[in-house]
């Protein structure tokens, strides 16, 4: 059984100003995944060097840095089984071209330069991500209501 993983999962700046907070929500909680923390924040040109500094030599770094410091950005850490991979695969191909219908860029995005959310690509980079952008204490323990009726 694949185990019980966090990921770091943001809605850019432009799944923000275009209200598809909810509907991301929505299908990380349909697929039966847990939300542990939850925030708006604008990140600092600072932050998003850090949490982009793999890409740091990329030529689409520097406007990738300033898209996503245009606006709030809604950050949130999801657990739950192969949370990062299927995280993944619930947003889709980086380029929305790329993306399947049915998966959140597929269906919401045409742009790789607004490409509307962002998720860890594994459990190490989950770990870095979740450190740099939530305090520990911002992080919750609880329990989804278990229901015999669902699965
Ligand atoms: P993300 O980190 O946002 O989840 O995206 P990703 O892992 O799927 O893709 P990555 O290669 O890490 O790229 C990070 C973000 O940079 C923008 N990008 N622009 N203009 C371009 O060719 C280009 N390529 C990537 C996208 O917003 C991508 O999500």
């Amino acid at each position: 059984m694949a185990a019980t993983e966090q990921t770091f999962i943001a809605v850019k700046p432009d799944g923000v100003q275009r209200g598809l907070i909810g509907p991301i929500i929505s299908r990380f909680e349909n697929r039966g995944f847990k939300l542990v923390a939850i925030k708006l924040v604008t990140p600092s040109k600072e932050h998003l060097e850090k949490h982009y500094e793999d890409l740091s030599d990329k030529p689409f770094f520097k406007g990738l840095i300033t898209y996503m410091g245009s606006g709030p950005v809604a950050a949130m850490v999801w657990e739950g089984r192969d949370a990062c991979k299927t995280g993944r695969s619930i947003l889709g191909a980086t380029n929305p071209l790329a993306s399947a219908p049915g998966t959140i860029r597929g269906d919401f995005a045409i742009d790789v330069g607004r490409n509307v959310c962002h998720g860890s690509d594994g459990v190490e980079s989950a770990k870095k991500e979740i450190a740099l952008w939530f305090k520990p204490e911002e992080i919750q323990t609880y329990k989804l209501a278990q229901h015999d009726w669902i699965y």
